[in-house]
Protein backbone atom coordinates (compact mmCIF):
# COMPACT_ATOMS: atom_id res chain seq x y z
CA UNK A 1 0.00 0.00 0.00
CA UNK A 2 1.20 3.49 -1.10
CA UNK A 3 0.13 6.83 0.68
CA UNK A 4 0.71 9.41 -1.44
CA UNK A 5 -0.35 12.80 0.42
CA UNK A 6 -1.10 16.25 -1.48
CA UNK A 7 -1.40 19.88 0.12
CA UNK A 8 -4.63 19.95 -0.33
CA UNK A 9 -8.03 18.96 -1.99
CA UNK A 10 -6.44 20.65 -5.78
CA UNK A 11 -3.51 18.84 -5.59
CA UNK A 12 -4.65 15.22 -4.65
CA UNK A 13 -7.23 15.81 -7.20
CA UNK A 14 -4.28 16.45 -10.34
CA UNK A 15 -2.03 13.78 -8.26
CA UNK A 16 -4.76 11.39 -8.98
CA UNK A 17 -5.52 12.99 -12.89
CA UNK A 18 -2.29 13.03 -13.88
CA UNK A 19 -1.76 9.43 -12.75
CA UNK A 20 -5.14 8.28 -14.49
CA UNK A 21 -4.06 10.11 -17.94
CA UNK A 22 -0.85 8.43 -17.69
CA UNK A 23 -2.68 4.82 -17.38
CA UNK A 24 -4.66 5.22 -20.20
CA UNK A 25 -1.79 6.67 -22.61
CA UNK A 26 -0.27 3.76 -21.87
CA UNK A 27 -3.12 1.28 -22.45
CA UNK A 28 -5.64 3.02 -24.98
CA UNK A 29 -8.05 0.05 -23.64
CA UNK A 30 -8.35 0.48 -20.16
CA UNK A 31 -10.91 -0.78 -17.86
CA UNK A 32 -12.04 2.20 -15.87
CA UNK A 33 -13.76 1.64 -12.55
CA UNK A 34 -15.03 5.24 -11.09
CA UNK A 35 -16.54 6.71 -8.27
CA UNK A 36 -18.99 9.44 -7.75
CA UNK A 37 -19.69 11.73 -4.29
CA UNK A 38 -17.73 14.81 -3.89
CA UNK A 39 -14.18 13.65 -3.80
CA UNK A 40 -13.95 12.94 -7.54
CA UNK A 41 -15.12 16.44 -8.92
CA UNK A 42 -11.79 17.87 -9.01
CA UNK A 43 -10.06 14.20 -10.69
CA UNK A 44 -12.88 14.66 -13.28
CA UNK A 45 -11.89 18.56 -13.92
CA UNK A 46 -8.56 17.89 -14.62
CA UNK A 47 -9.43 15.08 -16.99
CA UNK A 48 -11.38 17.13 -19.03
CA UNK A 49 -9.12 20.34 -18.83
CA UNK A 50 -6.26 17.65 -20.15
CA UNK A 51 -8.59 16.11 -22.95
CA UNK A 52 -9.17 19.91 -24.22
CA UNK A 53 -5.43 21.03 -23.98
CA UNK A 54 -3.65 17.72 -24.80
CA UNK A 55 -6.72 15.51 -26.42
CA UNK A 56 -5.72 12.66 -24.63
CA UNK A 57 -8.58 10.04 -25.80
CA UNK A 58 -11.04 7.99 -24.21
CA UNK A 59 -12.24 6.35 -27.89
CA UNK A 60 -11.82 2.52 -26.83
CA UNK A 61 -12.08 3.19 -23.16
CA UNK A 62 -14.66 1.30 -21.29
CA UNK A 63 -15.51 2.45 -17.66
CA UNK A 64 -17.76 0.97 -14.57
CA UNK A 65 -19.33 2.92 -12.13
CA UNK A 66 -19.15 1.51 -8.24
CA UNK A 67 -22.43 2.34 -7.66
CA UNK A 68 -26.38 3.99 -8.76
CA UNK A 69 -29.31 4.75 -6.11
CA UNK A 70 -32.33 2.66 -6.58
CA UNK A 71 -35.15 3.97 -7.88
CA UNK A 72 -33.59 6.82 -10.04
CA UNK A 73 -33.80 7.25 -13.70
CA UNK A 74 -30.73 8.11 -15.40
CA UNK A 75 -32.06 11.57 -16.73
CA UNK A 76 -32.78 12.57 -12.72
CA UNK A 77 -30.38 14.87 -11.60
CA UNK A 78 -29.66 12.86 -8.79
CA UNK A 79 -28.60 9.67 -10.38
CA UNK A 80 -25.29 8.75 -10.88
CA UNK A 81 -25.70 8.15 -14.44
CA UNK A 82 -26.83 11.98 -14.93
CA UNK A 83 -23.49 13.17 -12.32
CA UNK A 84 -21.50 11.40 -14.77
CA UNK A 85 -22.82 12.28 -18.07
CA UNK A 86 -22.75 15.73 -16.73
CA UNK A 87 -19.28 15.86 -14.60
CA UNK A 88 -17.05 14.19 -17.04
CA UNK A 89 -18.68 12.44 -19.68
CA UNK A 90 -20.16 14.96 -21.96
CA UNK A 91 -16.95 16.62 -21.84
CA UNK A 92 -14.76 13.96 -23.64
CA UNK A 93 -14.44 12.02 -26.61
CA UNK A 94 -15.66 8.08 -24.48
CA UNK A 95 -18.39 6.52 -26.45
CA UNK A 96 -21.09 6.74 -24.15
CA UNK A 97 -22.28 3.31 -25.13
CA UNK A 98 -18.75 1.99 -23.48
CA UNK A 99 -19.82 3.80 -19.85
CA UNK A 100 -21.76 1.69 -17.37
CA UNK A 101 -23.62 2.73 -14.19
CA UNK A 102 -25.95 -0.14 -12.76
CA UNK A 103 -29.66 0.49 -13.89
CA UNK A 104 -31.08 1.71 -10.85
CA UNK A 105 -34.43 1.65 -11.90
CA UNK A 106 -34.38 -1.73 -13.35
CA UNK A 107 -37.53 -4.00 -13.17
CA UNK A 108 -35.65 -6.84 -11.83
CA UNK A 109 -33.15 -5.22 -9.67
CA UNK A 110 -31.68 -8.87 -9.02
CA UNK A 111 -31.04 -9.89 -12.18
CA UNK A 112 -29.73 -6.04 -13.09
CA UNK A 113 -26.93 -6.69 -10.21
CA UNK A 114 -26.02 -10.50 -11.96
CA UNK A 115 -26.04 -8.30 -15.21
CA UNK A 116 -23.85 -6.27 -13.92
CA UNK A 117 -21.62 -8.47 -12.19
CA UNK A 118 -21.23 -10.35 -15.55
CA UNK A 119 -20.35 -7.17 -17.72
CA UNK A 120 -18.23 -6.15 -15.70
CA UNK A 121 -16.26 -9.83 -15.59
CA UNK A 122 -16.97 -10.20 -19.58
CA UNK A 123 -14.98 -7.58 -20.26
CA UNK A 124 -12.20 -8.53 -18.19
CA UNK A 125 -12.48 -6.79 -15.19
CA UNK A 126 -11.23 -3.41 -14.00
CA UNK A 127 -7.83 -2.41 -14.56
CA UNK A 128 -7.85 0.75 -12.31
CA UNK A 129 -10.49 1.57 -9.97
CA UNK A 130 -11.06 4.81 -8.23
CA UNK A 131 -12.72 4.79 -4.48
CA UNK A 132 -13.43 7.28 -2.14
CA UNK A 133 -14.51 6.49 1.57
CA UNK A 134 -17.64 6.94 3.38
CA UNK A 135 -16.97 8.57 7.07
CA UNK A 136 -18.07 5.08 8.71
CA UNK A 137 -15.48 3.17 6.19
CA UNK A 138 -17.80 2.44 3.46
CA UNK A 139 -16.44 2.17 0.01
CA UNK A 140 -18.97 2.30 -3.16
CA UNK A 141 -22.19 1.84 -1.20
CA UNK A 142 -20.97 -1.51 0.79
CA UNK A 143 -22.25 -0.36 4.39
CA UNK A 144 -20.36 -1.99 7.76
CA UNK A 145 -20.95 -5.15 8.25
CA UNK A 146 -20.91 -5.70 4.47
CA UNK A 147 -19.43 -9.55 4.05
CA UNK A 148 -16.25 -9.23 2.18
CA UNK A 149 -17.49 -12.11 -0.28
CA UNK A 150 -20.40 -9.84 -1.76
CA UNK A 151 -20.68 -9.55 -5.46
CA UNK A 152 -22.71 -6.77 -6.81
CA UNK A 153 -25.75 -6.62 -5.00
CA UNK A 154 -28.67 -3.95 -3.87
CA UNK A 155 -27.83 -2.60 -0.17
CA UNK A 156 -29.62 -0.74 2.22
CA UNK A 157 -28.08 2.18 3.09
CA UNK A 158 -27.93 3.36 6.61
CA UNK A 159 -29.09 6.48 8.38
CA UNK A 160 -25.92 8.19 8.47
CA UNK A 161 -24.89 7.37 4.85
CA UNK A 162 -28.29 9.14 3.91
CA UNK A 163 -27.66 11.78 6.10
CA UNK A 164 -24.38 12.59 4.33
CA UNK A 165 -25.48 12.24 1.13
CA UNK A 166 -28.80 14.29 1.43
CA UNK A 167 -26.43 17.49 0.77
CA UNK A 168 -26.81 16.81 -2.96
CA UNK A 169 -30.78 16.32 -2.77
CA UNK A 170 -33.76 19.10 -1.91
CA UNK A 171 -34.29 17.20 1.23
CA UNK A 172 -33.72 14.18 3.44
CA UNK A 173 -36.37 12.60 2.66
CA UNK A 174 -35.81 11.99 -1.27
CA UNK A 175 -32.78 10.18 -0.30
CA UNK A 176 -33.16 6.89 -2.12
CA UNK A 177 -32.99 4.43 0.73
CA UNK A 178 -31.34 1.89 -1.39
CA UNK A 179 -28.53 1.51 -3.67
CA UNK A 180 -26.79 -1.35 -5.97
CA UNK A 181 -23.54 -1.45 -5.45
CA UNK A 182 -20.58 -3.59 -6.68
CA UNK A 183 -19.70 -5.44 -3.70
CA UNK A 184 -16.37 -5.67 -1.97
CA UNK A 185 -15.11 -8.88 -4.13
CA UNK A 186 -16.02 -7.25 -7.20
CA UNK A 187 -13.84 -4.70 -5.65
CA UNK A 188 -11.11 -6.43 -5.16
CA UNK A 189 -10.94 -8.03 -8.35
CA UNK A 190 -9.87 -4.61 -9.90
CA UNK A 191 -6.13 -5.14 -11.32
CA UNK A 192 -5.50 -1.85 -9.13
CA UNK A 193 -6.78 0.48 -6.59
CA UNK A 194 -6.53 4.75 -6.06
CA UNK A 195 -8.11 5.77 -2.57
CA UNK A 196 -8.93 9.30 -2.45
CA UNK A 197 -9.15 10.77 0.85
CA UNK A 198 -9.93 14.82 1.33
CA UNK A 199 -10.83 16.83 3.67
CA UNK A 200 -11.47 17.31 7.74
CA UNK A 201 -14.55 15.45 7.57
CA UNK A 202 -12.42 12.22 6.70
CA UNK A 203 -9.54 12.61 9.21
CA UNK A 204 -11.72 10.59 11.64
CA UNK A 205 -12.04 7.03 9.00
CA UNK A 206 -8.59 7.94 7.75
CA UNK A 207 -7.18 7.87 10.95
CA UNK A 208 -9.34 4.08 11.62
CA UNK A 209 -8.53 3.10 8.39
CA UNK A 210 -4.61 3.29 9.15
CA UNK A 211 -4.71 1.57 12.76
CA UNK A 212 -7.78 -0.50 12.05
CA UNK A 213 -7.83 -4.26 11.60
CA UNK A 214 -9.24 -6.12 8.59
CA UNK A 215 -12.99 -6.06 9.34
CA UNK A 216 -15.89 -6.06 7.97
CA UNK A 217 -17.16 -3.59 10.71
CA UNK A 218 -14.93 -1.05 8.28
CA UNK A 219 -15.37 -2.27 4.84
CA UNK A 220 -12.09 -0.13 3.63
CA UNK A 221 -9.86 -2.23 5.81
CA UNK A 222 -10.30 -4.98 3.40
CA UNK A 223 -7.92 -2.57 1.07
CA UNK A 224 -5.12 -3.80 3.36
CA UNK A 225 -5.05 -7.11 1.65
CA UNK A 226 -5.08 -5.65 -2.36
CA UNK A 227 -1.66 -6.08 -3.73
CA UNK A 228 -1.75 -2.60 -5.50
CA UNK A 229 -3.79 0.34 -3.80
CA UNK A 230 -2.53 3.67 -3.62
CA UNK A 231 -3.91 6.44 -1.52
CA UNK A 232 -3.80 9.56 -2.26
CA UNK A 233 -4.70 11.87 0.84
CA UNK A 234 -4.60 15.70 1.46
CA UNK A 235 -3.39 17.18 4.39
CA UNK A 236 -6.62 17.83 6.48
CA UNK A 237 -7.57 14.04 5.60
CA UNK A 238 -4.34 13.21 7.39
CA UNK A 239 -4.56 15.44 10.60
CA UNK A 240 -4.61 12.45 12.97
CA UNK A 241 -2.51 10.14 11.13
CA UNK A 242 1.22 9.60 11.58
CA UNK A 243 3.23 8.45 8.24
CA UNK A 244 6.13 8.40 6.24
CA UNK A 245 5.46 8.96 2.64
C1 LIG B 1 -20.97 7.93 -1.38
C2 LIG B 1 -20.55 7.01 -2.54
C3 LIG B 1 -19.16 6.53 -2.35
C4 LIG B 1 -18.29 7.72 -1.99
C5 LIG B 1 -18.64 8.16 -0.59
C6 LIG B 1 -17.96 9.44 -0.17
O1 LIG B 1 -22.01 7.45 -0.64
N1 LIG B 1 -21.40 5.89 -2.78
O2 LIG B 1 -18.70 5.88 -3.54
O3 LIG B 1 -16.94 7.37 -2.02
O4 LIG B 1 -20.02 8.21 -0.39
O5 LIG B 1 -18.55 10.55 -0.77
P1 LIG B 1 -17.89 11.97 -0.79
O6 LIG B 1 -16.75 11.89 -1.76
O7 LIG B 1 -18.96 12.90 -1.24
O8 LIG B 1 -17.41 12.25 0.59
Amino acid sequence: MKIVEAKDYNEMSRKAADYIIKKIQNSPKLNLGLATGGTPVGIYQNLIKDHQLNGTSYTHIATFNLDEYVGLSPESPNSYRFYMNHKLFNHIDINIGKTHVPHGNAHHLHEECLRYERLIAENGGIDLQILGIGANGHIGFNEPGTSFQSITNIVDLTPSTREANARYFPSLSEVPTQAITMGISTIMKSKEIILLVSGENKAEAFSKFMIQEIDEKFPASILKNHPCVTIIADTAAMKKVKVHC
